[in-house]
């Protein structure tokens, strides 16, 4: 047989090098091949292609290169050269062993192809993400199973498409399979994330910022934390506005905040809750800055301070992972009929419940059952009596709530996220709509409950209903004065 190469390539090892070589290339082509034909890429095909098989690719090629070395370092010894069978197509058992051989690698060649699509599209689901990690990602993936983009891949707003973000995001999330590996990662995972995809590429691809017009009406309903439950309700008119200016006049929360102006601000913590300077540049070029008339920055401070440009995750900055507040989740499932109205107090027994300190998850949900039971075993003997089956689906859903927004094997619940989409848990819109934010020439801020949303109604339980489409004076649902008026609502209602 003529050997192209040089003899010392032709032993075992090499050949055993190359022939992993050979696959993992021919298996990168495919994978091009499968990428450009594809409308639409999937952003883990890349991990496959173009990071996972190379590197099979060069362990392939450094064995090769090492079989080279020894059978140099073996001549040079003196040693046999090692000797390779022979083939001869003549000879029927070599022919039907050369059949099989060839037929078998063909076939493992396609199998290993089909193989590697399939652990590719696993790569892209949102149970990979989900529940690989299964520990660490528990509460973002429960969370986000119960948030309206439910049905919107991981990969979608945590990577989006391109190769640019997707080696960047691998490459913090090579540490993290270190971190997870090594039980060293943070609890909980730590927000902001640093490196999120700009919202333009991710949330603007499916909303289109240019139609946002409309109003949005809410009504919520409470039950205040008194013995009857009491009922009240407020209906709320949001004026997400925003819009097109071709197509008339604009107004609103969309319009102000992103498309026709630009609004920079400096935060003093890594979380982005202490914002005291913000500037506007308007579509004309005008530049408006705010300052907190509470919370001075010197100009020192500004100049370190590192500044934003506020996008879509300035607001929405928990589309998918919402850990709700108790005293919501608690109202709401009352409205919906499936805890009792009528047990006395629920309301506030159901929160105090879910607000206790627990080290693990079945240990919240045995005391959840405890805790209910004990208290109208004891201040409510008839309760027990007489709607024994109401309590126990009050503690079902109780419990149900708890698994849903809190993990404590990775300390999370709503304390732990700022959502700062409106004001009343945390600081949300009042970080500068506060009131206290004056511009040089003045202009204030302002914190007017009609200004971002019209109350049109509001009802307590007996009284009459107070409608008004200009807006009806806010009441708050317990007498603290005018306390509300001049203090953040998120002081009081954040659960310190
Ligand atoms: C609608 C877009 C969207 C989807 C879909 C989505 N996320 Fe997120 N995710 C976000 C945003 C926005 C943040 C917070 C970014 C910030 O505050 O900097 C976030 C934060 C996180 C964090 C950091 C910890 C935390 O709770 O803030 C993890 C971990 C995470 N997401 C995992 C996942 C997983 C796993 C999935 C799929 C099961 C998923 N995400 C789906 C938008 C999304
Ligand atoms: C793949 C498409 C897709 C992406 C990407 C996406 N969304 Fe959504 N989003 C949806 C869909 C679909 C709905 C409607 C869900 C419904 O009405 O049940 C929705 C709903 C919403 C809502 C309304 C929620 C509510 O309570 O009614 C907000 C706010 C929102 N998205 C913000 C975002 C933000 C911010 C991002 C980027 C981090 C984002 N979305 C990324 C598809 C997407
Ligand atoms: C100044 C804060 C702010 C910014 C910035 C912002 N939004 Fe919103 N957005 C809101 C508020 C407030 C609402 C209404 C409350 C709600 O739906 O929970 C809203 C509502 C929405 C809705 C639901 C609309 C509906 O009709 O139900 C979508 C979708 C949305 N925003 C997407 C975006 C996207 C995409 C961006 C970035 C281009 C963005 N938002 C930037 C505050 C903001
Ligand atoms: C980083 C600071 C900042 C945050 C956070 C912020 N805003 Fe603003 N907002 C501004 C600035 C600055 C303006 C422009 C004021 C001006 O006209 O010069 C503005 C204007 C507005 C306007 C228009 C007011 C008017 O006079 O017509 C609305 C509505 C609004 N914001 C709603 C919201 C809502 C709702 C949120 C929370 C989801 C929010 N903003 C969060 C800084 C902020
Ligand atoms: C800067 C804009 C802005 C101002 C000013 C403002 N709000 Fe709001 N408010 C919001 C947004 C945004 C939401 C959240 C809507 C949602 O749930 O999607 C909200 C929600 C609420 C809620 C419902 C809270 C909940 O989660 O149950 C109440 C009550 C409320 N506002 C009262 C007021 C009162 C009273 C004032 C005047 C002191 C006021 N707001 C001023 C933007 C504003
Ligand atoms: C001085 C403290 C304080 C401030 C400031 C405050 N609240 Fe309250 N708020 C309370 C107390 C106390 C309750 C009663 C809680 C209960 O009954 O469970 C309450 C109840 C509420 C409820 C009903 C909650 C529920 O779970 O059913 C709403 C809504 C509310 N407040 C809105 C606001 C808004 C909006 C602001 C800001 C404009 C605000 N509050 C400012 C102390 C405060």
């Amino acid at each position: 047989m003529k050997r192209i190469f040089p003899s010392s390539f032709y032993n075992p090892v090499t050949l055993v090098g190359a022939a992993i070589a050979g696959v993992s290339f021919g298996l990168v082509l495919f994978l091009m091949v499968l990428e450009m034909m594809t409308d639409n890429p999937k952003p883990y095909m890349g991990i496959i292609a173009f990071v996972l098989l190379p590197s099979i690719l060069l362990i392939g090629l450094s064995i090769l290169v090492f079989g080279i070395f020894r059978a140099r370092q073996r001549e040079q010894a003196g040693k046999p050269e090692m000797r390779l069978p022979q083939i001869d197509l003549n000879n029927p058992r070599h022919r039907t062993a050369f059949i099989f051989f060839s037929f078998g690698t063909i076939l493992l060649l396609l199998l290993s192809a089909f193989g590697s699509f399939k652990a590719y599209e696993h790569t892209d689901s949102d149970q990979f993400c989900g529940e690989t990690c299964h520990k660490v990602m528990a509460p973002e993936y429960t969370a986000y199973q119960f948030s309206p983009h439910a049905r919107v891949g991981c990969v979608k707003c945590h990577i989006g498409q391109g190769a640019g973000w997707f080696v960047r995001s691998k490459l913090s999330g090579a540490y993290q399979v270190y971190a997870t590996l090594f039980n060293k990662y943070p609890r909980p995972i730590p927000t902001p994330i640093e490196n999120l995809r700009p919202a333009q590429e991710t949330c603007e691809q499916c909303h289109w910022p240019k139609h946002f017009f409309r109003e949005k009406k809410i009504v919520n309903t409470y039950y205040t934390s008194d013995e009857k439950n009491t009922k009240w309700m407020l209906d709320l008119l949001i004026k997400i506005g925003g819009g097109n200016i071709e197509a008339g006049p604009t107004s609103g929360i969309h319009w102000h905040m992103n498309i026709g102006n630009e609004v920079t601000y400096a935060a003093t913590d890594s979380q982005r809750q202490i914002i005291p300077w913000v500037q506007v540049k308007a579509a004309d070029g005008k530049v408006v800055t705010y300052k907190s008339a509470d919370n001075p920055l010197s100009d020192e401070d500004l100049q370190k301070a590192k500044k934003r440009r506020m996008d879509c995750i300035e607001c929405h900055n928990r589309p998918a992972h919402i850990y709700h507040p108790p005293a919501r989740s608690v109202n709401h499932i009352i409205s919906l009929g499936w805890i009792d109205q009528e047990l006395p107090s629920v309301k506030s027994i159901a929160v105090k419940a879910l607000e206790l300190p627990y080290s693990t998850k079945q240990a919240a949900l045995d005391s959840i059952k405890l805790v209910i039971q004990e208290f109208y075993r004891t201040t409510h003997p008839e309760v027990m009596a007489k709607k024994s089956q109401q309590v126990e689906r009050a503690i079902e859903e109780v419990q149900k709530i708890y698994s849903r927004n809190y993990f404590p094997e990775m300390q999370v619940s709503w304390r732990k996220f700022n959502d700062n989409i409106g004001h009343m848990y945390y600081p949300g819109c009042f970080r500068c709509h506060d009131g206290k934010h004056v511009s040089d020439d003045g202009k204030v801020l302002s914190r007017d409950c009609n200004v971002c949303h019209t109350i049109l109604a509001q009802q307590f339980e007996k009284d009459k209903l107070r409608l008004s489409l200009g807006g009806v004076e806010y009441k708050h649902p317990v007498d603290i004065g005018d306390s509300w008026k001049e203090m953040n609502c998120s002081d009081c209602h954040n659960g310190r």
